[in-house]
Formats: C-alpha cells, structure tokens, sequence
C-alpha cells in the first residue's frame, strides 16, 4: 500500500515536486493507463489543496468521454471545442479558467466549481484526453499548477497503456 503524504507545508513548486516523485512510485512497474489514471485522480483529489473536482475525459473517437475521477457526478460526453475541456483538447494545450462564470460554454458539472484548470494528455503529438480539476476558489490556479500537472500528465503518458482507448 502506498501511504500518500502531505504537501501542506511546501511551496506550490515543492508540492508538485512531491507529488511527482509519489506518483512515480505509484506507478512502479505497472502499464496499465486506467489504473494508473484512476490513481493519479485520487492522488491530486486528496493532496491538493482547495480543490472539489480532479478527473480525466479520455478521447473516444471524436468526444470526449468521462474517465476516472473523484469529486461530484460530472457530465459524460463533451464534444471537441466545448466547454473549457473542449477547449483544451481542440487548442492541443492547457487552459487555466480564474472565473468559470466569465468562460463562454463553460460547462457546471458542480455549482461550487469557480475555477478551473484543463491539461490535455499529449504522447509523441497524439492526444489522448484531458486533465481536469475544479476549485470552489476563484483564481486558484496559475503557471505552477499548469507546469507540476503537466509534468504529471507526461509521467503518466510515458509510463502507461493507453492502446484500450481504441482511437
Ligand atoms: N467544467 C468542464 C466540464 C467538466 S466538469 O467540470 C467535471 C468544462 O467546461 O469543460
């Protein structure tokens, strides 16, 4: 079993140094991409810090469908260019929302949700989904979290089967 710890004490680079290196030990040895996604969900839920929504969308065919993810019952299908995972997946790169209410076609899975951030999982300049997390705070995130979750996201690309998606 792997015992997750806090980053509450370190800085926001430090943290996702932390969560990096935890995640590598996560993944260990193991390939298989729905596995290893549905841990990393868990894992940003529980660690990171003011935060009501932490998933993945995986690409199947032309949408994006819900894959593994903590927080609220979200939406299951959102097409390419809509709402702010949409947007993400058509721009081939990572959208951070400071006001949801202010993002046009944004789509309110959970009300509480103020602002959010979307990373899309790129492998040798395929995509094959979206990161997304929620915060019930306006602005939470900035250029650190897009660069920490982007690292994670790569970690999990690089050392994960994806070939299941079927796309
Ligand atoms: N808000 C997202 C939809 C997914 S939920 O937040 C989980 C969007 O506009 O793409």
């Amino acid at each position: 079993m792997h015992v997750v710890t806090s980053v509450a004490e370190l800085s926001k680079a430090n943290a996702y140094r932390e969560l990096n290196r935890q995640f590598s030990a996560i993944l260990a040895g193991e390939r298989d991409g729905l596995a290893n996604s549905a841990n990393l969900a868990a894992l940003l839920f529980n660690i990171l810090p003011r935060i009501n929504w932490a998933g993945f969308y995986f690409l199947r065919g032309r949408e994006l469908v819900l894959g593994p993810f903590q927080g609220k019952v979200a939406c299951v299908r959102i097409a390419i260019g809509r709402g702010v995972c949409g947007t993400a997946a058509q721009r081939r790169e990572p959208v951070v929302v400071p006001d949801v209410d202010e993002f046009p076609g944004h789509i309110a899975c959970d009300s509480a949700s103020r602002s959010e951030i979307v990373v899309p999982l790129l492998f040798e300049q395929r995509l094959f989904g979206v990161l997304d997390i929620d915060s019930p705070e306006l602005a939470r995130f900035d250029s650190e979290d897009t660069t920490g979750l982007t690292e994670l996201v790569n970690q999990l690309l690089r050392n994960s089967d994806f070939a299941w998606l079927g796309n």
